[in-house]
């Protein structure tokens, strides 16, 4: 058996609590079967997301301590510009809250009304703040991302006939950037090969767009590039990433992913593109040396980056995550493979092929998971999507329920446990009946609104 090892042991924990079932099944219906409104005390396992969930280690705590406290010119903000070019080799950075605030601030420097942003696929952030400031996003990723079962190594590369295409088909006037995000979160953490972005890197100097690069959910990507990709078997954390950065013209990252409970940035090494964007940063997130992060949290974040490079570090999630998934696809049950980043996801269409998109089966799985096992997953489905402009709800291409592996904070036993639950719940899938809205906010419906059974 192929069991992966903790490199790390617990030295502070935290007491879980698992609620009898029909406790569980009271606080699913006092949530609206959305598992973003239960309470954390009310869950046994959080599997909602890695995003400021990760386990903090001993050396992030520590530099936590000796933060620089300072309006202007913090020295904690030099230590984090510091490892910001250590780990991606970009000299200009600035700071934002955390990932998202990065994409207002790129979306509103270099986004014009009707500009078309062709990625290999959306996160929902991202597309929500394209389209505030006013433009689209075109998903170039190939045809086969999206099956469910497969042994593409790459899912999440750019299809680069489909990226040529949609240049001439909109001119490239009306492209502010290409966008690729590294670990494509939506489509299961998927990541995409150098190779695919030294083609896009190519297209994109024919056609003088820049390239900007999400590297929110980088280390898992490295990780699949150096076991998957022959060219970099050997190649260090910090070579392969330097390789990757070098090709983009700007990158940004949510730090949430990175043993931090908050912040993130933008990084480039283009002058003229980063005095472009930096004055948004005082006027939306704070001086240019915390940019809405406290300096404790630029400390412990300076430190994560740099365990990053750690390959003991960024083993571990992509490890575990492929126990799980490669267990689940041995007994049968529907989740995606290869096996990426993240975590696990489980395909609600395949688990549960008596509903249809529209009764929203990946939110249903997460309600009835939560319920049969006290472990919250997220619904990554029809719901994450917001109705078009004529009201309608537009199904999503893949009908997910992801369960985070938040890094190095379950073990292995409590991955065993969740993987008997989904088997008891595969087994058992009839039970399982749809969802509706009684609760619906126009945007970013999945965070806040509430749904019944029908
Ligand atoms: N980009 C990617 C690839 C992400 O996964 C996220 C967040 C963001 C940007 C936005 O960053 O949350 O710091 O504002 N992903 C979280 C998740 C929310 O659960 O997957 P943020």
């Amino acid at each position: 058996e192929n069991v992966p090892v903790e490199m790390h042991k617990v030295r502070i924990v935290q007491k879980l609590n698992l609620l009898p079932i029909e406790e569980r099944l009271k606080a699913m219906e006092g949530a609206g079967f959305n598992t973003f409104l239960l309470q954390n005390r009310d869950v046994f396992m959080d599997m909602l997301t890695d995003s400021g969930t990760n386990a903090m280690s001993d050396q992030q705590l520590a530099a936590m301590m000796v933060a620089d406290d300072a309006y202007a010119g913090s020295e904690s903000f030099n230590r984090l510009a510091e490892a910001i070019e250590e780990v991606f080799n970009k000299k200009l950075f600035l700071p934002v809250h955390q990932g998202r605030a990065a994409e207002h601030i790129i979306s509103q420097v270099f986004v014009q009304k009707d500009g078309v942003v062709p990625m290999n696929f959306h996160f929902t952030t991202t597309k929500a703040h394209i389209e505030y400031a006013g433009g689209t996003v075109l998903e170039v990723f190939n045809d086969d991302a999206l099956e469910i079962k497969s042994k593409k190594p790459f899912k999440g590369n750019i299809d680069i006939d489909k990226l040529k295409a949609a240049i001439r088909q909109h001119g490239k006037e009306n492209i502010p950037y290409i966008r690729l995000e590294a670990g494509t979160n939506l489509i299961g953490g998927q990541p995409f090969s150098i190779e695919n972005m030294r083609e896009v890197r190519k297209v994109a100097d024919e056609n003088g767009l820049m390239i900007v690069l999400d590297v929110s959910l980088v280390g898992e990507n490295v990780y699949f590039i150096k076991m998957r990709e022959p060219e970099f078997k050997d190649k260090s954390v910090k070579e392969i990433l330097h390789t990757m950065c070098d090709l983009a013209d700007i990158l940004y990252l949510s730090s949430r992913k990175f043993g931090c409970a908050r912040g993130g940035g933008i990084a480039t090494n283009n002058r003229e593109l980063f005095l472009k964007m930096r004055d948004l940063i005082p006027l939306f997130e704070g001086f240019l040396t915390y940019g809405g992060m406290s300096v404790r949290e630029i400390e412990a974040m300076a430190v994560g980056l740099r365990e990053g490079l750690d390959w003991d570090m960024i083993k571990h999630s992509p490890e575990f995550i492929r126990y799980l998934v490669d267990s689940l696809d041995a007994q049968g049950i529907p989740v995606i493979t290869p096996a990426g980043g993240l975590g696990c996801h489980l395909d609600a269409t395949g688990f549960l092929p008596h509903l249809n998109s529209l009764d929203y089966p990946a939110g249903a799985l997460g309600a009835a998971l939560y319920i049969v096992s006290g472990a919250r997953g997220m619904e990554r489905g029809t719901i994450s999507m917001d109705r078009d402009a004529n009201g309608n709800d537009v199904p999503s291409e893949v009908e997910l329920l992801r369960l985070a592996f938040p890094r190095r904070v379950f073990t292995l036993s409590q991955v065993k446990y969740v993987e008997d639950r989904i088997k008891w719940l595969w087994e058992n899938r009839n039970l399982v009946g749809g969802l509706r809205f009684v609760e619906e906010p126009k945007v970013l419906r999945f965070f806040l609104g509430r749904l019944e059974a029908t």
